[in-house]
This record gives structure tokens, sequence and C-alpha cells, in this order.
């Protein structure tokens, strides 16, 4: 057996001290919204010093259970279905020090009502931007060449009478050609996912690229030059309007909430290319879905790739956008890796332990004063 070094006896004693001041102290009560899975829980459940309670379905958790269970907790670990507002602080009491989310996104989370109870907020960026980067470029390709329309004649047993034909079933190219040489990707909001997702398109041959962001960031030329040195593409900051004009795949990647509430509606679709696809793996909130619905029947647009739909997830087969044969409309699995749920779910546990003060630090805490 090793006796370990000076150094490490030493941590091994103040972890020990540690462990035992907390079992001589009261347990911080800990609420989680969904069980994590074997690989994450034992983060949470072997810890002496938490008195763990799991909503014990497999389902999202119900509000009232746990606005019940919530009360005189230390922490919470919530879903995006989970909203952190006043009338759950309310319900926690005083002793609720942090609230952790497993996603990237804080709609859910009331970041003024949090900012003033004092409560920290943990969520989960980088570690899902490769997975929702991938799962964008699929929905980019899916739509334009008709992959919904497609994979519902197969499964309807249509292709029997649907023969390869000269331009049947053809859609927009992404990659340029002799054709169509120039190739523009626009994004609606520039952060790191955007980025990723350019990456990924520039192999396929795209060679311009715009992007509209945060009208209170300022221009940076130096940043648009960085970006097309790095990736060997033109690069432009635009306004909406062009960004609708210009683009030939037009993806938004902007953060859901108020300020970007149906910032593609009707006027920005009508702008848009006849041949352009719009993807949204961003929020459904920030497309108008009666005018989307209404761009693909009357043909003002190709396509659209949807992981993201206002009002989800109540969205059935009698939607507008489900009924229309050029939306492929996915539902919400932009994270949906195993690696990358393992990476969100253990970030998640880590941010709770450390707004507990159970860890050194919380890894991805929300700067809520600076967004309030
Ligand atoms: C997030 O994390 O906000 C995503 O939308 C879910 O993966």
């Amino acid at each position: 057996m090793s006796t370990g070094s000076p150094s490490s006896l030493a941590s091994t004693k103040r972890r020990l001290t540690h462990v035992a001041s907390h079992l001589r102290t009261p347990k911080l009560k800990v609420v989680v919204c969904r069980d994590l899975g074997p690989n994450v829980m034992p983060l949470l459940r072997d810890r002496p010093e938490i008195d763990l309670v799991v909503w014990p379905e497999d389902k999202p958790c119900e509000r009232p259970w746990l606005l019940e269970n919530i009360r005189g907790a230390a922490g919470v670990l919530v879903m995006l279905s989970d909203k952190v507002n006043q009338e759950l602080i309310d319900a926690a009491g005083p002793s609720l020090k942090v609230a952790s989310t497993m996603s990237v996104g804080y709609e859910h989370v009331d970041l003024p009502v949090v900012a003033k109870a004092g409560v920290r907020i943990g969520y989960t960026p980088d570690v899902l931007t490769d997975a929702v980067a991938d799962l964008t470029v699929m929905l980019a390709l899916m739509a334009s060449r008709n992959g919904g329309e497609a994979v519902s004649l197969v499964q309807s047993g249509g292709w029997p009478s649907f023969s390869w034909s000269p331009f049947g079933l053809c859609g927009p190219q992404i990659s340029a050609s002799p054709f169509s040489p120039k190739r523009t990707v626009g994004f609606l909001g520039f952060g790191r996912i955007a980025q990723a997702t350019l990456a990924r398109l520039v192999p396929f041959g795209i060679t311009h690229c715009l992007f509209t962001s945060n009208p209170s960031s300022t221009a940076d030329p130096a940043f648009e030059a960085a970006i097309a040195a790095k990736y060997g593409v033109q690069v432009r900051r635009v306004g909406l309007d062009e960004l609708a004009r210009e683009s030939d795949v037009l993806v938004v990647l902007a953060p859901g909430g108020a300020r970007t509430h149906h910032v593609v509606n009707e006027e920005v679709l009508r702008k848009m290319k006849k041949t352009a696809v719009l993807v949204n793996t961003a929020r459904g909130t920030v497309v108008d879905s009666d005018a989307l619905a209404r761009a693909l029947r009357e043909g003002w647009i190709w396509g659209a790739g949807l992981d993201v739909v206002e009002g989800e997830p109540n969205v059935t087969a009698d939607h507008p956008l489900v009924k229309e044969p050029r939306a492929v409309v996915l539902p919400h699995l932009g994270s949906a890796t195993i690696e990358t749920r393992l990476g969100m779910a253990t970030l998640a546990a880590k941010n709770l332990l450390g707004g507990l003060g159970l860890e050194e630090g919380m890894p991805a805490e929300l700067d809520v004063k600076s967004r309030a």
C-alpha cells in the first residue's frame, strides 16, 4: 500500500477535516430535478455533506413537487424546463445559494430576480459547442436537399412510384459550384457555436460568411479579419436586412428571450432568397413560426431545418411547421450526443458543488449581474 507523499497526506488530512467539519454541521439540502445517470449521480450521492433529494421520475420535474421539496435547500440542479424565478426562490427561502442548470441557455432563469436574491447560477457552455454545430450542419443539409420530404416518401412506401429523374427532388447545393460559385452562410448571433458551425461549413465549399450580432456590441474589424484568416473565407458583420438578402444558408444561433423574440419575422423572411434555407438550433422564440410556415408554403424560401420551435415540447403533428414538407423538425436534439450530455451533466454537478462551497469555485458560473 502506498503511504503517499507528505503533501498528498497533508491534502488528504485537510479533506478529512473538511468532511468531518461538515459532518458536525447540518447537511446541505440539494434538489436535483432529473436523475443524471450512473456516471454523474455519484458526484453528488457520495458527498457526505449533502442531503440529496432527486425527482424520482423519468419525465420533467413537476412544479408542485419542486416547490415543496426545495424548501430549505442550499442548491438546486435544474433542466431547461424548470423555471428559476421569484416563485422558486421564495419557496426555497434564504438558504438557497446556487442554481445549476444543465444547459448553456438560461432563458428559464430570471436574472434580475436571482441577482437580487444573491443566488449564483451555473450553466454549461463550451461542452456542447461541437454537438450543436454538427447538428446545425446536418439540418442545413437536410433542409437544402429535401431530407424530410425524401425520408417520408420512402417511409410511406412511395419510392416505387418515384423513379430517378434529371431534376427529381433536387435542392440547392451548399457547396460552391460552377453554377453558383459564391455560397454564403449568414449567422444571426456569432458566438462559439456559430463559429464552430462556420469551421464545419468551410470544407463544404462555403465561400462567404456574414453575421449579425448583439446590436449593443461595437464593430470590430480586427475580429472579422481574424475569423477570415482563420477559416479562409470572406467575413463581414452586416445588418439584418443584408443578412436576409445575401445568405444561402441563414443560421439562427442567437439567445432566446425578449430581446430576440420573433426577430426572424415575415419582413425578414420575405427578403430571403427563394433558394435559401433557414436553420434554427438556438431558441424557437427567435423565429415567428406562422410567418415561417407561410414562407415555406408560398415559396419565399426553399426550406427550414429546425431543432427548436416556439412552444416546444407542445409541437404536435398538426403544427403548421410540422405539416410543411420543406421543414425538417427535430425535438431539440442539438446537444444530444452521449459524450456531450455526460459533459453537461458533469459540469452541472460540479457547478453545484462549487456553488455550495464543497469544491473550489464553480467551473462555469454565469455572470448574472452583467446580464441582469
Ligand atoms: C442548451 O443547453 O441550452 C441547449 O439548448 C440544450 O442542449
